[in-house]
């Protein structure tokens, strides 16, 4: 049978890509995935409820770029692939190699987002992946950090671990390269919006200029309800709880909840407000919010606050923007 003869015409716009990483083999389908044949031509590779199965479908291991899903279904994917993660974490038995996989799987589908923005280049974003699923395996205190993460929507939990990369590849830029930094920096970028999950929905999923007085004040509680929550679980640094408490402080006092200023922040609660920010324009959490350019996204900081963001913090990032984009335009000379 030829392949055309077994795809669906399906329309482009309703679909949406993802990462194959995301999919390990014999794990039951939360949803149908499928590969683009052509426009608007999509091949059913795994149905939902069925067992995947993708080592018999050749064509799924010549996908380089990602298979796609219906966007009504992306929600559910994510959460079910994110509870499956947390529960293979925990199971004492199941061995490091299927472990690495969940992780590198949901990793690679908030990777996929900042490759896809040339945000960086894979070799970046795999060395950035590689560090966050270490961490999440060798620290102790990962298996209640898990349970937590999990309760978090999926877009929630997708947006940690973008910023997560995002505030690690600001603070290579800035030389911060000792290893007890990194973790500090990517285990409170992993975490820092888990007091999300005590601000009822009907406030969560509102576009912040749409909430009430009384709701942005109920939103703007989740810095230290995040801080709250992991007073409760083993070993987090003192510095990491200080960071998260500041994730939403910036450099002109105009942050929350404490409106402190600049120097004042301290310099990882500095890097995790702006990759935060930054993060939040480019992958926006809300369905129909504006989806900023990387370019835009920066323009949109510096002219609209003044300077919210610490200054070399700021200029880390735009570096990092520069660095690939002259990266990029490389990378396209050679190949024309
Ligand atoms: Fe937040
Ligand atoms: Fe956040």
């Amino acid at each position: 049978m030829s392949e055309e003869r077994k795809s669906e015409t399906l329309s482009d716009e309703l679909m949406t890509q993802v990462s194959k990483s995301l999919f390990v083999e014999g794990m039951i389908l939360p949803a149908t995935i499928y590969i683009k044949f052509k426009a608007g031509q999509y091949i059913p590779v795994g149905k939902k409820n069925d067992k995947a199965q993708f080592s018999a479908f050749h064509s799924f291991h010549n996908v380089t770029v990602g298979v796609y899903v219906k966007s009504s279904d992306y929600d559910l994917l994510i959460k079910s692939m994110t509870d499956l993660t947390t529960k293979a974490l925990q199971q004492p038995t199941l061995p490091a190699q299927i472990k690495t996989k969940f992780v590198e799987g949901l990793l690679s589908e908030a990777l996929n987002d900042l490759e896809t923005k040339e945000i960086t280049s894979t070799e970046q974003l795999q060395k950035v992946g590689g560090f966050i699923k270490d961490l999440c395996q060798t620290n102790p205190s990962f298996k209640d950090i898990s349970e937590i993460l999990s309760s978090l929507s999926p877009g929630d939990s997708k947006h940690c671990m973008t910023v997560s990369m995002v505030s690690l590849l600001i603070a290579e830029e800035m030389q911060i390269t000792h290893a007890a930094a990194q973790d500090k920096l990517v285990l409170g970028s992993l975490i820092h919006d888990i007091g999300l999950k005590h601000v009822p929905e009907s406030i969560r999923n509102k576009p912040k200029h749409l909430m009430t007085a009384e709701e942005l004040s109920t939103y703007q509680e989740h810095p230290l309800l995040s801080v709250e929550l992991l007073r409760g679980v083993k070993d987090i640094p003192s510095d990491v709880l200080l960071m998260i408490s500041e994730h939403h402080e910036n450099a002109n006092g105009t942050g929350y909840p404490k409106k402190i200023r600049d120097l004042k922040i301290s310099p990882l609660g500095r890097i995790l407000s702006l990759a935060d920010y930054f993060t939040d324009l480019i992958c926006p959490h809300h369905v129909g919010s504006k989806v900023y350019t990387p370019e835009e996204a920066m323009d949109f900081i510096s002219n609209t606050f003044g300077q919210p963001f610490n200054k070399g913090t700021f200029s880390a990032l735009r570096n990092v923007l520069n660095k690939n984009h002259i990266r990029i335009q490389k990378k396209n000379s050679n190949a024309a």
